[in-house]
């Protein structure tokens, strides 16, 4: 199989950023892609750590360790405790870009009727770090982009100096986040370009192997 001995950990689903203890900042992902990445990892060899944000998808497979977490600092934690181990990581998550700057230890009440305002800070880019520490890792991110897809991507993969990035365009219809199928368009880092047409995540998932493989097989 082609990915026999090799190690993959993919990120995936949404990060929860905790306001107080029954609040939370979210998104719509369920975590679809990465599930689908993982499962098709696995069925060609590999041996997967599949690191993922709160979802209620399940996955039983030998040969994948599921490690749930809530945050974007406990996706980067698990992330990074595992990362020098890996021939490649795809980071199919979600993840936050910002979190409240404080997490309320109580229940925030409301008071007047005026509004409440919550200060926000950055959250880890968890990618753009695996880009920094890369050595021999196959580096794969996603881009998500509401327009100028392909210009934002190919930036985005060379800002986190990336391998590859897989082009979700929120400008076709049934793709993305809630969705069974998508649309993606997979770019490499010497800009070679592939566009697939809208299929099931679990077909979009082998594309997107087999395209890896090629690269790392070269
Ligand atoms: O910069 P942007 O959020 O658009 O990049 C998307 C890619 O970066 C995705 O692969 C996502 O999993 C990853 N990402 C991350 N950590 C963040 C933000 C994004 O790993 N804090």
């Amino acid at each position: 199989l082609p990915l026999n001995g090799k190690k993959v950990l993919i990120t995936a689903g949404p990060t929860h950023e905790a306001i107080d203890p029954v609040r939370y900042l979210g998104n719509k992902s369920t975590g679809t892609m990465g599930f689908e990445l993982a499962k098709k990892a696995a069925d060609l060899g590999a041996q997967v750590f599949l690191i993922a944000g709160p979802t209620a998808l399940t996955v039983a497979h030998h040969s994948i360790s599921l490690i749930r977490v809530t945050s974007a600092e406990e996706m980067y934690q698990a992330v990074h405790q595992r990362f020098a181990t890996v021939n490649i990581a795809i980071g199919a998550a979600a993840v936050a870009d910002y979190r409240p700057k404080e997490i309320a230890v109580q229940k925030i009440k409301k008071k007047s009727d005026a509004p409440l305002t919550l200060a926000l800070e950055r959250t880890k880019d968890i990618l753009a770090d695996m880009g920094k520490q890369k050595v021999h890792q196959y580096v794969v991110g996603f881009a998500l982009e509401s327009q100028d897809g392909l210009k934002n991507a190919k930036i985005k993969l060379q800002k986190k100096n990336l391998d590859a990035i897989v082009l979700n365009s929120l400008e076709d219809s049934g793709a993305g986040f809630g969705s069974n199928t998508n649309k993606v368009t997979f770019i490499d880092k010497n800009l070679v370009v592939k566009a697939f047409n809208l299929k099931a995540k679990s077909e979009v998932a082998s594309d997107i192997w087999a395209e890896i493989i090629q690269r790392i097989d070269a």
